[in-house]
């Protein structure tokens, strides 16, 4: 979701403002002790180091990738990027580059079956009928292919599949009439606009088919349907029947109703879907002060202390159990009278397998509680356990990782849920320590581990506790805290896995210093608000695993990309553009590509080696628009270590600092703006059709700056997109083909 914005602006205040991670971080001194060997030859240079660059390649480092070989080997052609990059826009629309076309496909509030009518778009749409549309906030998406016989998984059909969507969050002015939206009180919520908000939410599974060379949704499909924030929801894995998740509704702790803040997602090697619970936390109306000691070390460290809840939810004037489970205080004589435990049963990467309408989504607790972004399959191998990357979206919070506890078998390909049940229920989750020195631990965090058993902020009653409380666990460990990890990544060329890093407005403050992996502080102005510090613009990290064995625990990384203005502000009067350049635009951007704020990271799996970057910015807004950008990124280690240095501003009483991280190679044409979105918009989910021509990409949130005071003014809305005029906005799914019927981008 956008977080980015002045909170002035913002109604929901997710957990990804603040961060909620207090806990102490290796200082840097033991993160330089740190340091293996094979870096020895850098840590004795680095005195000498200021602006100056050193390589870094490191012999072996490219050997035994996924394809068996160097990227230096010629094995493929060089892959190019076929377009002309497109410009920086402000506009309120959809620019893509010449011979290309993007053509709405899906949006708010399109009626998934043929019994809903039209959208009348004006916040008299029923509740109950959203349970039948489009939801709000298109976010992370999968296509599966249908087979010839339309009842099954055929991950090669290009004309015909599903698309499971997620449905992150809401403009909650653009659902209701101007009279609801001023009458608005979050202490008091009328109960079918609560309804209506809660079907927004969720996830969309929907069958496509290209007709006459055009894709539309097949309103006909009988697997067409929607999941929402109020859908029945098992629970699976080591958290199933924990004390922990005993709520009203399932006294026995195996089910809860809904998924929530579905932000990005994943799909597996047996074709279902990933949707992953983001910033559920501020959702629920806390009652934190009701809980214990202990519960309230978790609540807080979850961040699960509104007063209110973000759209009061709980605070419905019509008595009920649908509002009163959004309120997590203690209210009865137990656990199993009142929803005391209804966070718990939040923030899970969630299964949903496309091919079964009827089956109810799998909440997956081996795979750890948190903030979930994304998650992603590293590369399937036969008879090697399966891995999937995950990233934290808060300030300052952890990278993750899952091993399955069984060995891949390609007969399970096609067993649907009962296949998570056997990858997805047992396994191992690590998270992420990256060293000064450009190489990594995975560290276990497991209920055996010295620093979890004996932790002295959270006692740890057993294991399904910790994956309940996997940031504290994490904590315990020493991970390192990370500038929002958002989207994981895995290029299928050379088994690299990225992240992207969105920004961090508290990097460089007390007790969030810099270090190798989060590097930079510095100001950026922007016009018409305060300047920004910290990690203003995100970059990109990227590892490679030792051996290229997913599995392993122990990595090389090194930043693939940061994000800057090609040039120094001018209003940022305390950076001359030499200073700026060295030491902020440490990727050398340009006009051409450059961009603020990445968060989606995806890999054509057509065309290995092709990323697509989005972003979801407030920062550099003031110049441009959320954008999308197609990249041919190298390998880790490409590029040189830098001597960074973050000069602050004297006014604010800060030191500088200086830290060396390790900068992959400046990526020239090899990274190009592909596509601008309209305005208030930020661009999120991709996936593409198999032949890789059809490429399926979300404008999320348009116009989300409009004032609830002018809702009843549609001249002021901030946007008007898709439909023009002045149509209240709508998050649009977007089909992108290339005019000559070629694959796109490449
Ligand atoms: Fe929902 Fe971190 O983006
Ligand atoms: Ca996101
Ligand atoms: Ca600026």
């Amino acid at each position: 979701m956008n977080d980015k914005l002045p909170m002035t602006k913002r109604e929901f205040q997710s957990a990804d403002d603040t961060g909620h991670n207090n806990s102490d971080s290796p200082s840097f001194t033991s993160i330089l002790e740190a340091r293996m060997s094979r870096r020895s030859v850098l840590k004795g240079s680095l005195g000498l180091l200021t602006t100056s660059m050193l390589s870094f390649g490191i012999a072996g480092c490219n050997d035994g990738g996924s394809d068996g070989g160097s990227d230096d080997d010629n094995e493929t052609p060089p892959l190019t990027l076929s377009f002309n990059p497109i410009a920086k826009s402000l506009a309120d629309m959809v620019v893509v580059p010449a011979g290309y076309t993007a053509t709405p496909l899906y949006r708010l509030g399109d009626p998934i079956n043929t019994s809903t009518p039209a959208y009348l778009n004006d916040g008299t749409d029923t509740a109950a009928s959203f349970q039948y549309r489009c939801g709000d906030h298109n976010d992370g998406m999968s296509y599966f292919g249908l087979n010839s016989a339309g009842n099954g998984w055929d991950a090669s059909n290009s004309e015909r599949g599903i698309i499971c969507m997620n449905h992150e969050n809401i403009t909650r002015i653009f659902l209701h009439t101007p009279e609801e939206v001023a009458a608005y009180n979050v202490s008091a919520r009328v109960a079918a606009e609560v309804d209506k908000e809660v079907h927004a939410h969720g996830v969309s599974v929907i069958e496509i088919q290209k007709k006459s060379g055009v894709f539309a949704v097949n309103t006909g499909s009988s697997f067409n349907h929607r999941i929402t924030a109020a859908t029945p929801c098992d629970i699976y894995g080591p958290a199933r029947s924990h004390a922990l998740m005993v709520t009203a509704y399932s006294p026995n702790g195996t089910q809860t109703r809904g998924t929530l803040n579905n932000c990005a997602n994943g799909d597996t090697p047996w074709g279902t879907y990933l949707t992953c619970e983001e910033n559920w936390a501020g959702y629920f109306k806390s009652g934190v002060a009701t809980h214990t000691a202990q519960e309230q070390v978790a609540m807080q460290r979850y961040g699960v202390t509104s007063s209110n809840g973000s759209y009061g939810w709980a605070n419905s004037t019509t008595a009920g159990d649908l509002y009163d489970r959004w309120n997590a205080g203690v209210t009865g004589a137990s656990a199993n009278l009142d929803y005391r435990n209804i966070t718990n049963t939040f923030g899970w990467v969630v299964e949903v397998d496309p091919f079964s309408p009827s089956a109810a989504p799998r909440k997956r607790t081996a795979l750890g509680r948190m903030g979930h972004e994304g998650c992603c399959c590293a590369k399937v191998t036969a008879g090697k356990p399966l891995v999937f990357y995950m990233g934290d979206d808060a300030q300052n919070e952890y990278i993750y990782k899952y091993v399955s506890a069984a060995n891949w078998d390609s007969a399970d390909a096609n067993k649907g849920m009962a296949a998570g049940d056997k990858y997805l229920d047992k396994g191992t989750l690590y998270v992420a320590r990256f060293n000064a020195d450009g190489t990594g631990n995975w560290l276990k965090l497991d209920i055996a581990e010295a620093a979890i058993a004996g932790y002295a902020t959270y006692s740890f009653a057993n294991q399904a506790d910790v994956l309940i409380n996997c940031r504290l666990a994490a904590d315990a460990m020493g991970a390192t805290k990370m500038d929002r990890p958002e989207w994981t990544g895995i290029n299928p060329a050379n088994g690299d896995v990225y992240v992207t890093l969105t920004n961090n407005s508290s990097r460089g403050s007390a007790g969030k210093g810099l270090d190798a992996a989060n590097p930079r502080y510095y100001q950026d102005s922007k016009a018409g608000n305060s300047p920004n510090k910290g990690n203003v613009n995100g970059h990109i990290l990227r590892w490679r695993e030792n051996g290229s064995d997913p599995t392993a625990t122990s990595f090389v990384w090194d930043v693939y990309l940061f994000g800057a203005q090609a040039k120094a502000d001018t209003a940022n009067v305390n950076y001359d553009e030499a200073f700026y350049q060295a030491h902020i635009n440490l990727s050398d951007l340009t006009d051409d590509n450059d961009f603020s704020s990445p968060d989606g990271l995806w890999f054509s799996r057509k065309t290995p080696g092709l990323m697509w970057l989005q972003t979801d910015d407030g920062a550099y807004t003031d110049m441009t628009n959320c954008m999308l950008l197609a990249a041919l990124p190298g390998t880790v280690s490409d590029g040189a270590a830098v001597a960074v240095t973050s000069k602050v501003v004297p006014a604010n009483g800060d030191a500088d600092q200086s830290v060396t991280t390790y900068v992959g190679k400046a990526p020239g044409d090899k990274l190009k703006r592909f596509l601008v979105g309209p305005k208030g918009c930020e661009l999120t989910g991709i996936t593409e059709t198999p032949d890789g021509k059809a490429l399926f990409v979300n404008i999320q949130h348009p116009g989300e700056n409009t004032t609830a005071a002018n809702i009843g003014t549609p001249a002021n809305y901030e946007s008007h997109y898709p439909d023009g005029g002045t149509a209240r906005p709508r998050s649009t799914t977007l089909v992108i083909t290339r005019n000559d019927g070629g694959p796109v981008g490449v």
